[in-house]
């Protein structure tokens, strides 16, 4: 199983929309995907209409008795499991500093059930946190949309260089979220780290209003506007991390 986790210091840049579209695409191309919601807002849980709900909260979960096993949901998409979140997830970086090792227990948690799925979409809160640092740890690769302006590109800086002070940090592969090709920074900036930053993944999501209804569908967008710009975006997207990862 490969564990991929869509991130960002940075709030409000994609990181759930994309954890969506990426699970669908995922279970399109026949894998068996298990989706992780560690956000308290509950965003993804909400998208995919499960109860946001996680059993003796935070708590239980990141302690010795806690399982992923007995928090899975099935979802509208026969391929596709869920990992709700619930308000005790505010709680997470705490409950995870009262273990012995804290940045290895969500690869922990993950283990017991790495022989049920073929990749682990985790689906961060905005921040760079313990929980973060114990992403890093299970991650293989971190999902970085990135709004094409100068102070994202700047968070982007300092997430990689954070990761390149660490013994074993994961791949990075950020890609430009929202793009307005309309505006000519824009449309600069992300010719730019297309070209510089490595890793960086030739697929742009434009900035779409079928994305934005989302919201509205309770669906990733391939499953009501499955030929709209923006479902091809995500199903390449998904193209370029899967040669990244499988390579
Ligand atoms: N490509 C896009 N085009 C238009 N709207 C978008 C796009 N991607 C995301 N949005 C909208 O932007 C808002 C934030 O998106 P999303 O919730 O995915 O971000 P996030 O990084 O997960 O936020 P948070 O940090 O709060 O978890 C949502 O209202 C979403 O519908
Ligand atoms: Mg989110």
């Amino acid at each position: 199983m490969k564990v991929l986790a869509t991130y960002s210091i940075k709030g409000g840049v994609g990181k759930t929309t994309t954890a969506v579209n990426l699970a669908h695409e995922t279970a399109a191309a026949g894998s068996r995907v298990l989706l992780w919601d560690l956000d308290p807002q509950g965003a993804a849980t909400f998208f995919v209409r499960v109860k946001p709900s996680v059993k003796g909260g935070a708590e239980r979960l990141v302690s010795h008795s806690g399982s992923l096993a007995a928090n899975i949901r099935a979802t509208d998409d026969p391929a596709v499991h869920i990992v709700p979140a619930d308000f005790s997830l505010r709680h997470l970086d705490l409950e995870l500093d009262d273990t012995k090792h804290p940045t290895r227990r969500l690869a922990a948690l993950l283990e017991p059930i790495a022989d049920r799925y073929d990749v682990a979409l985790l689906d961060c809160a905005p921040g760079i946190t313990l929980t973060s640092e114990s992403v890093f740890g299970a991650a293989d690769a971190l999902i970085v949309p990135t709004i094409p302006t100068t102070l994202s590109e700047r968070t982007l800086d300092q997430l990689a260089n954070f990761l390149a002070g660490q013994p074993s940090a994961p791949m990075l592969l950020p890609f430009a979220s929202m793009l307005d090709r309309r505006k000519r920074l824009q449309r600069d900036l992300v010719a730019h780290l297309m070209r510089d930053f490595p890793g960086f993944l030739p697929t742009a999501i434009p900035n779409a209003s079928v994305i934005e209804q989302m919201g509205v569908e309770r669906a990733p967008v391939a499953a009501f506007a499955p030929t709209s710009a923006a479902a091809t975006a995500f199903r390449q997207l998904w193209a370029d991390i899967a040669a990244h990862v499988w390579s």
